[in-house]
């Protein structure tokens, strides 16, 4: 029996491409070559080589155009990602390919990133670790620098999925006081005394730090916008770990310029790898390249989940255990 075909768009870590040559006819991009960046050249590799599951990841155009001119072959689309908001999940329902994603592993990896831009702004470190590298700093001083604490503070967590919980189990241990929003409340034993916001407005103006972690798309797009962010606090932080999409980011510049708010942490931007000019002068906002999920173990662990789907749909006929949709 020849193995099913398995295009993956993306270099992955090495244990994950070891482990597809081996069960699937895997056609790797060895060399990561941007041809998983053009959705019309992902459909013809998938054509030419017979593909029967691709394995794509965040960020990768896997749109309706792209969906409708993928080869009937396709059985699945497994992302190697949480995030499902680059692939048009109902045009690959209609078509019958199953589209799943890999949630759970990442959510610690992620609010860990989420916590390190929450100490970066708050204790203005990206401000100095530039000043050190610049050779501008002439000695301690009294009042260099000085951050606040997070300590006894009110981390505001929008988006309280699994990444969120994980951030404010951390918290905890920071002594901060947890709030959330979310389209609903969670029951008591994942909210661990959390306060449950139901509207915006309630919420931000009760926070002093905000924590972003919705999904992308059209819901979420320009969330936090000029209105919303006229509603926290003077002094207040921001940090976005979920999609850039979801922050105006006109409105949050001009919120960091004004002082309103004190200091930002991003992970994430609309139009990747773009990031809004606006950020790049400013000193109190702390930017990282997408690096969420990126430990060694998370990104085995989310290469072996996605794995573990395509398995299931194309060796074993069944359905993905992370189907979306
Ligand atoms: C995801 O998984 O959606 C992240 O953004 C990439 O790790």
């Amino acid at each position: 029996m020849p193995k099913p075909v398995l295009l993956l768009t993306r270099r992955l870590p090495e244990a994950i491409e070891v482990r597809a040559a081996h069960d699937y006819d895997a056609r790797l991009n060895s060399g990561d070559e941007p041809w998983y960046q053009d959705g019309a050249e992902i459909a013809r590799r998938a054509a030419e080589v017979g593909a029967t599951g691709i394995l794509c990841a965040a960020g990768d155009p896997m749109g309706a155009a792209t969906i409708k001119a993928l080869p009937d072959s396709v059985k699945i689309i497994a992302t190697f990602s949480v995030g499902t908001d680059h692939i048009d999940i109902a045009s690959a329902k209609a078509r019958g390919i199953t589209v799943a994603n890999t949630p759970e592993v990442l959510s610690f990896a992620t609010a860990e990133c989420a916590f390190t831009l929450m100490l970066m702004a708050a204790r203005r470190a990206g401000e100095g670790e530039r000043m050190v590298r610049a050779g501008k700093w002439e000695g301690w001083a009294p009042t260099q620098l000085m951050g606040v604490t997070l300590e006894g503070k009110r981390l505001g967590i929008a988006g309280f999925g699994r990444i969120g919980r994980e951030l404010a189990a951390m918290a905890r241990g920071f002594r901060m006081e947890i709030h959330y929003r979310d389209l609903r409340r969670v029951p008591a034993e994942l909210e661990q005394g959390a306060t449950f916001h139901d509207d915006d407005r309630g919420f931000l103006s009760s926070i002093d730090i905000l924590s972003m972690h919705m999904p992308g798309g059209d819901a979420t797009r320009k969330w936090l916008n000029a209105e919303r962010l006229s509603w926290m606090r003077k002094g207040a932080l921001v940090i976005n770990t979920g999609r850039g999409g979801s922050v105006d980011d006109a409105a949050l510049v001009e919120a960091l310029i004004s002082g309103h708010i004190r200091a930002a942490g991003l992970d994430v931007y609309d139009g990747e790898p773009k990031v809004f000019p606006g950020y790049l002068g400013l000193e109190n906002v702390a930017l990282l390249p997408h690096l969420g999920s990126a430990t060694i173990e998370t990104r085995d662990a989310m290469g072996q989940r996605a794995l573990g789907n395509v398995d299931a749909v194309l060796l074993r006929g069944m359905a993905a255990p992370d189907g979306v949709g």
